[in-house]
């Protein structure tokens, strides 16, 4: 391999070599000199050179200072910052004086106060006092642009970050520019609410305080918070994040860039959801089912008693229903206890793993680089793995195919293509991993349902070799988990079985159908690890205490009852499961920014099935999905109501077409006497023959369904 080319540039007259290519405020940096910026952001896409704050000499160029961050380094530049220039300090100067002739500078009482670029580089920069003394520019304040977001308009530096992500990256188009020149604002199109589902990463991008979080604003100053460096249990890209809290409570969720997870973006749910864990209907203690007076709190000791108690009578007749979000130590804890102690192997697990994925194993910023990508399997991936959209968004705007019919030439003929399967596991992914192979493609995703699914499964089997059996009648049920206890199969089960212990973070989830229900905890009170959808193991740390003892300590203690030994520390926890599943890294190994580890070996091709094909009769073939803003830690965020997904049914361009349906028709969906009428939303990130609808419009449809307006 050959090096890479470089150039060498003089700044302040500090001698820098760096990659061709690099752009002057990197390189800057790299010579150990700052080049302040406010518009600048490489994450979203080219520069605009809106705020000048970034004015340099650069030579050779024109005479005037340049906006370094529209500049490339190049070889032999010289460069001089407002530290060695004074044509360029002048020019700051002047720059952040005009910013601020409108500013308020209310910092004392801005949520951005104490952690505002604007803040400090008016600190460090620009003139100590001002020349202006006519009345400020001021607007009603604060606006919502959504039940999330609030807009503080005369903060606002017009660096259009808010925009440019909101039209470049997350190509939602809603947040615009309105008006020219000293009338322009921010706005929403058409003053909409910003419906969207990454519009929370508008509030980090603001380099001041102009968008500020509705939840976050007045709860907390810089000086009396602590950010825990954690990841997302929502969903199984697991993104890289800080858990900001203030006196024992979560006050918000940062975003904490991981490159080659989520650059630094997080979805609405991951950012704005974490207040679940303050529900009012939290349990704290156990409930016991009790003759005739329904349900009484008990103490833990006594739980453990009655736990204890339920387990033996159906010792070897368990089974277990896991919901994917428990860490992998908490899954083995919890495996070894049942499967081991109690002679119990039957297990719902929350999605059905295939390791034949594993050598096509690729970090997820792969995707951007590649130049045909397949998404196959017709669950949304936005509503599945936010991120994973995002991703695909970069690799359309870098020129790559975005396939979602497949079209096995293209893919053949690709030099680097990616297939992402957001259909069922097990099977399904073993049938992608030998389409990919077959196809060539270099990489390929599957998209799970639940955020540890992977972690779980594999720790269930670290604990014992032993094949799942049949369980009848069933003696106990174990529900591990407000998923699991969501799930209908699992509730059917339930029905079935003479004794439920269900595990559940909210009061009416399981209370009325299990005899013993155990307060849960959430990913943001637990230590342990999570294992996401490309195969990263990731650190979960516990960044505030949970109002009950957390799982792995009542396990441990049942697991004294039934001789088996059990810790209930999760590093000690993962010391032994380590070695079984995850190559023997040691618990303080797994680290801030994971990384990804290298591609198994292919195993031998296995015999699959080919994908599922559309309905091919008249009918359509009906796909309901999970929304993302749905499930128990979504329902308990008032804020986020007005995410959840809207009455429609998505259809593909094809059908539609064929059916003379245009976007925002009401169409009827029927299939066996039942009739569900919807607006249409038309797509082309569908296949043909397919529509879409969320679970909790989809009504009583049955998987073929016929389609008319
Ligand atoms: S609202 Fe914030 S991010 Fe948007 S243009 Fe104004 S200062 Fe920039
Ligand atoms: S994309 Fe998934 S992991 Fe990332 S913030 Fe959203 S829910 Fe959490
Ligand atoms: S940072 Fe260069 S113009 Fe804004």
């Amino acid at each position: 391999m050959s090096a890479p080319e470089t150039v060498t540039l003089t700044i302040d007259g500090r001698k820098v070599t760096v990659p061709k290519g690099t752009g002057l405020v990197e390189a800057a940096l790299a010579a150990g000199i700052e080049i302040p910026v406010f518009c600048y952001e490489p994450r979203l896409g080219p520069p605009i050179g809106a705020c000048r704050m970034c004015l340099c000499e650069v030579a050779p160029g024109p005479p005037k200072p340049q906006a370094a961050c529209t500049l490339t380094a190049q070889d032999g530049m010289d460069v001089k910052t407002a530290l060695t220039s004074d044509s360029a300090r002048e020019s700051q100067d002047a720059t952040l004086e005009f910013i601020l002739v409108n500013h308020p500078l209310d910092c004392p009482v801005c949520d951005k106060g104490g952690e505002c670029p604007l803040q400090d580089l008016t600190f460090r920069y620009g003139p100590g006092s001002s020349r202006m003394d006519f009345p400020k520019r001021t607007f009603d304040k604060p606006i919502p642009i959504s039940p999330l977001i609030a807009l503080d308009r005369e903060r606002c530096i017009l660096c259009y970050r808010c925009t440019r992500f909101s039209e470049t990256v997350a190509e939602d188009g809603q947040l615009i520019a309105r008006n020219r020149g000293a009338q322009s604002m921010i706005a929403t199109f058409e003053d909409e609410p910003y419906r969207a589902h990454f519009s929370g990463n508008v509030i980090e991008l603001c380099p001041v305080g102009a968008l500020t979080s509705t939840q976050y604003r007045f709860q907390a100053r810089p000086w009396e918070i602590q950010n825990v460096p954690t990841v997302c249990g929502l969903c199984p890209v697991g993104c890289n994040i800080h858990a900001t809290t203030r006196e024992g409570k979560v006050k918000r969720i940062l975003s904490r860039n991981h490159p080659e997870v989520d650059q630094g973006w997080l979805c609405d749910k991951g950012r704005f959801a974490f207040s679940h864990v303050r529900a009012e209907d939290r349990l704290t203690d156990p409930l016991l089912r009790v003759r005739r007076r329904g349900f009484e709190e008990v103490s833990w000791d006594r739980a453990v008693d009655e736990a204890e108690r339920l387990l033996r009578e159906a010792h070897g007749r368990i089974v277990t229903a896991l919901s994917g979000s428990e860490t992998v130590e908490h899954a083995y804890a919890l495996a070894k206890l049942l499967r081991r102690g109690l002679d119990s192997h039957v297990a719902v697990l929350p999605d059905e793993f295939s390791d034949a994925l594993d050598p096509l194993r690729m970090p997820l910023s792969s995707i951007a680089d590649a130049d045909v990508v397949a998404v196959l399997g017709d669950a949304p991936v936005v509503e599945r793995a936010p991120i994973v959209e995002l991703w695909i968004k970069q690799a359309k705007r870098g020129g790559a195919r975005v396939l979602y019919e497949l079209d096995e030439d293209a893919v053949r003929g690709a030099e680097h293509a990616v297939l992402i399967w957001s259909g069922p596991g097990g099977q399904g992914g073993a049938r992608v991993a030998a389409l990919a192979k077959r196809l060539g493609a270099r990489g390929a995703f599957w998209l799970p349902e639940t955020a540890n699914g992977r972690g779980v499964c594999d720790a269930w089997a670290a604990a014992a070799d032993t094949e799942p059996g049949e369980v009848e009648p069933i003696g106990l049920l174990f529900v591990s988990g407000d998923e699991a206890a969501a799930n209908p199969d699992v509730r059917a089960l339930a029905e079935k079985a003479e004794r439920v212990i269900a595990v559940s973070m909210f009061h009416g989830l399981a209370a009325g159908w299990a005899d013993l229900v155990l307060p849960g905890t959430s990913y943001l009170e637990r230590d342990g690890t999570y294992v996401n959808l490309e195969g990263r193991l990731q650190r979960l740390r516990r960044a505030v205490i949970p109002p009950a003892p957390d799982e792995l300590a009542w396990i441990a203690k049942l697991g004294e009852r039934f001789d088996v030994a059990l810790s209930p520390y999760p590093s000690v926890v993962f010391d032994e499961v380590s070695p079984i599943t995850f190559g023997g890294v040691p618990f303080g190994a797994v680290g801030e920014h994971a990384r990804l580890p290298a591609p198994a070996e292919a195993p031998a091709a296995p015999e699959t099935e080919p994908l599922p094909e559309p309905a091919d009769d008249d009918g359509l073939r009906l796909v309901r999905y999970r929304p993302l803003f749905s499930g128990a830690a979504v329902e308990r965020v008032p804020e986020l109501q007005f995410q959840r997904p809207l009455a429609e049914v998505q259809i593909s361009e094809t059908d539609a077409h064929a059916r003379g349906i245009r976007n925002g028709d009401e169409i009827t969906l029927r299939s066996n006497g039942t009739s569900v009428s919807l607006r249409a939303r038309v797509t082309n990130e569908l296949r043909g023959g397919v529509v879409r609808i969320a679970d909790e419009h989809a009504g009583e449809l049955q998987p073929s369904v016929e389609v008319a307006r």
